[in-house]
C-alpha cells in the first residue's frame, strides 16, 4: 500500500489522469491512494497569488515558499509528523527516474510529489522538506505535473495487488534489465506474415528460450548501453 500526495497548481490534471484505467481500479480496491493538493488553496496572499518576481532578476516568476510550505504541512499534518515519508521535488535538476528508481520507491509508504510551475520554486522551501529531487529526463517540460504523473504510474504499477497478474511486472521489459521480447496473438497469419512457429509448438522449455535469445537480440541492437550492462552482470 502507498499512499500519494500531489502537492499541484493544476489538481484535476493529476486527478483525472491517474484515476483512469488500472490505477483508478488499484485506488477502488484500495491497494493504492492519491490525492492531489491544491497549493493555491494555502496561500495566505489575498489576490490568491502563490508566484512572484526572482531576486537578482531575470524571466519569468517563482512559486513562492509560504504556499508550498502550508500544503505540505496539511499533507503532514494528516498522516502524522512521525510517519516515514519521501518528499519528492520533480525537477530536470533531480536525478533521472529509473526503473531501479520506481523499485525503490514503490517500498515507501507515504510518498509526497512536489509539482514546480514557472521558473521553479523558492530554494529555501525545497531546503526544508524536499528528499530526493529526481528528473524524467533531459528535457523541459511546462510543469512538473506530467513528470509526476508518469513516476505515480510507473511506482503504482508495481505495488502488490495493484497488477493483478504478479508475474507481468517482473518478466518484461527492464525487470531484468533487457527488452521485451516480440509477442504475438490471433490470427496465425496475418498481412502474410506467419506467428513464428516455436511459439506453437507447445513445448515451454523451447519457447522460454527463444524468448530470452530475442530479447537479448533486441537489447542488443536497439539498446547496446543496456546489453552492455546486462552482459557485466
Ligand atoms: N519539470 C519540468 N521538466 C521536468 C523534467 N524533465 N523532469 C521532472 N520535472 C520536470
Amino acid at each position: 500500500m502507498v499512499n500519494f500526495h500531489i502537492l499541484t497548481l493544476f489538481p484535476d490534471m493529476v486527478m483525472q489522469g491517474l484515476h483512469t484505467s488500472i490505477l483508478g481500479r488499484a485506488v477502488a480496491r484500495g491497494d493504492i491512494s492519491i490525492e492531489a493538493v491544491n497549493i493555491r488553496d494555502f496561500t495566505t496572499n489575498k489576490h490568491g497569488r502563490v508566484d512572484d518576481y526572482t531576486y537578482g532578476g531575470g524571466a519569468g516568476m517563482l512559486m513562492q515558499a509560504q504556499p508550498v510550505y502550508d500544503a505540505y504541512q496539511s499533507v503532514i499534518d494528516r498522516i502524522g509528523q512521525d510517519k516515514p515519508r519521501r518528499v519528492i521535488y520533480v525537477t530536470p535538476q533531480g536525478q533521472p527516474f529509473h526503473q531501479e528508481t520506481a523499485k525503490a520507491l514503490s517500498k515507501e509508504e507515504e510518498l509526497i510529489f512536489l509539482c514546480g510551475h514557472y521558473e521553479g520554486i523558492d530554494e529555501r522551501v525545497l531546503e526544508e522538506i524536499v528528499t530526493d529531487e529526481i528528473s524524467l529526463g533531459d528535457y523541459v517540460l511546462t510543469g512538473g505535473e506530467l513528470a509526476a504523473m508518469v513516476m505515480v504510474d510507473a511506482i503504482a504499477r508495481l505495488v502488490p495487488g495493484v497488477l493483478h497478474n504478479g508475474e507481468s511486472a517482473e518478466t518484461e521489459s527492464f525487470g531484468d534489465g533487457l527488452l521485451e521480447y516480440p509477442q504475438y496473438s490471433r490470427p496465425e497469419i496475418w498481412h502474410g506474415k506467419r506467428v513464428p512457429g516455436i511459439l506453437l509448438s507447445g513445448d515451454h522449455a523451447k519457447v522460454d528460450a527463444w524468448r530470452q535469445e530475442q530479447a537479448l537480440a533486441r537489447t542488443k541492437e536497439r539498446r547496446p548501453d543496456l546489453y552492455e550492462k546486462y552482459m557485466e552482470k
